[in-house]
């Protein structure tokens, strides 16, 4: 299950090019070069570091769906979610609730008249290393850690979180899509939350990611939008 970061992108352009065949609407697909993504991260306003907050232990437990993972708080290297499913044909891993919400969501995509896969779930400890170490290659290491978590810090270790794609492609090349709106006005309907948003950096640490999304049941979803406050917040409130 471990991929290697190059991996993951190979990984990622096999998925889009798979949800492309499998789809009458699919387009160019193309995931971003690190010159794309180090021009994306210069256009926008680095806005501080988020405080630090400390009302969870820095060591968080392994299994609980709500737990505030950022850059204070961290997972063990062994937790490692005891349920996870294979997603239907896409050789990625994610916990068995949010598997299934995730299908109810393509599925209601679908409805909508869009076309929504995933380049990337379940993340292993090791695998985050690997992944961190691999941007900070690419972007260097303070433009990689306004993008990507380390390891033990990651939202994909908790085995609820997803990078979407479009037929347009994925990460960065899913932001400006009809894609990316519609999981933006409609995730939450199943139970998934945007986790970094755009212009929030000061409070999540991160660097807008539209697609990607953790799932926390729809009770939890609807609280967070009404608050109006990051998943982030709303976790550590
Ligand atoms: N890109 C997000 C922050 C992660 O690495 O989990
Ligand atoms: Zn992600």
């Amino acid at each position: 299950m471990t991929l290697s970061p190059k991996g993951l992108w190979i990984g990622a352009l096999l998925v889009a090019g798979l949800a492309g065949m499998l789809i009458a609407t699919a387009g160019a697909l193309s995931a971003p070069s690190p010159l794309q993504l180090r021009a994306h991260l210069a256009g926008i306003a680095r806005d501080g570091l988020p405080p630090a907050r400390t009302p969870y232990p820095e060591q968080l437990p392994c299994g609980d769906i709500l737990v505030p993972i950022d850059k204070q708080h961290e997972l063990a290297p062994d937790c490692v979610p005891n349920d996870l499913v294979e997603l239907a044909g896409l050789g990625l891993y994610l916990r068995a609730d949010a598997a299934a919400a995730f299908a109810a969501l393509t599925a209601g995509a679908s409805r909508d008249g869009y076309s929504i896969s995933a380049s990337s779930a379940y993340r292993s400890y090791a695998t985050q290393e690997a992944t961190f170490a691999w941007w900070t290659e690419q972007l260097g290491p303070e433009e990689a850690e306004r993008t990507s978590a380390r390891a033990g810090h990651s939202e994909h270790q908790l085995g609820t979180t997803i990078d979407l794609c479009a037929p347009a492609g994925c990460l960065e090349s899913f932001s400006a899509t009809p894609e990316a709106a519609w999981v933006a006005a409609h995730s939450w309907e199943y139970g998934f939350v945007v986790s970094y948003p755009n212009e929030r950096e000061a409070v999540t640490g991160y660097v807008g990611e539209a697609w990607h999304v953790r799932y926390v049941g729809v009770d939890v979803a609807v609280r967070v939008r009404e608050s109006g406050l990051t998943l982030h917040e709303y976790l550590l409130r």
